[in-house]
């Protein structure tokens, strides 16, 4: 099994950390008062987190999951769309390695195929002027039936796609400067000029989907890309919706 090794990931401008057990990247990071851009990855997280408060599960060694910690100048109502930028990086990321069909589920699950290869959990603290972003990462490295099970759903792992697998730290040299000049265009320009970008890597478009919203209703309707400030925009029988908290449970073509 590769092992995680800071100095291999080293990059210019990042404080690079590994730890070999902790309880979640993100709330070591959100504790953290370094100023700097901050990567702290784990080969073992005891209480990882997901979105919507569920926990994010992972064998040591079969995935990939880390935090990176830096501060962002945009406008707090804006910061929603961190996370869809954060997700365009990813996807392009392992696009260029190779997962050609890597794509995004809205609001940010990394899909291949219709099974979820890797999640992304954004949190903010506010920081003065700027804002201190923590975005946390996982990625299913190797296939792990034993959790696909316990899950009851089907996962997609890198080593289905790249052969060889690169190792973790190879992995992590091949995203983190792609996440980090999608932050910077975040910071120069706001969500706007990441939006086509977005769009073209939905896993959905144009397809008809089911969306839970966050009371619990259900809205259905033709996926029809970002609004403005990221919210899911739906082609529904009463117009034009867009979702800007809720769950896609279902797609299919229109
Ligand atoms: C999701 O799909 O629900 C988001 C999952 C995010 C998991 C990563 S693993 C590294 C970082 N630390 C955490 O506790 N969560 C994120």
């Amino acid at each position: 099994m590769d092992r995680l090794d800071a100095n291999a990931i080293g990059f210019p401008g990042v404080e690079v950390r590994v730890a070999q057990r902790c309880g979640s990247t993100n709330d070591l990071l959100l504790e953290d008062r370094s100023s700097g851009p901050v990567l702290l990855a784990a080969e073992e997280q005891t209480a990882g987190r997901g979105r919507r408060g569920r926990r994010w599960h992972g064998t040591p060694g079969a995935g990939l999951t880390f935090s990176l910690a830096l501060q962002v100048k945009r406008p707090a109502r804006e910061l929603a769309g961190l996370s869809l930028a954060a997700g365009v990086a990813l996807s392009k990321a392992l696009r260029a390695l190779g997962v050609a069909r890597a794509a995004l589920k809205w609001p940010n699950d990394l899909m291949v195929d219709g099974a979820k290869l890797g999640g992304i959990l954004v949190e903010t603290r506010g920081a003065g002027a700027a804002t201190r972003a923590v975005i946390g990462i996982g990625i299913n490295c190797r296939r792990d039936p034993g959790l696909a099970l316990r899950l009851g759903r089907t996962l997609a792992a890198l080593d289905q796609f790249l052969s060889p697998l690169p190792s973790r730290n190879d992995l992590l040299k091949a995203i983190i400067p792609v996440l980090l000049e999608t932050l910077a265009t975040f910071e120069a320009q706001g969500l706007e000029t990441l939006r086509g970008e977005w769009e073209a890597l939905d896993a959905h478009a144009g397809q008809r989907l089911r969306v839970r919203l966050a009371g619990g209703r259900v809205l259905t309707g033709v996926a029809a890309g970002l609004a403005e400030d990221g919210g899911l925009r739906l082609n529904t029988k009463h117009g034009m919706r867009a979702v800007r908290s809720g769950r896609v449970v279902s797609a299919r073509p229109a």
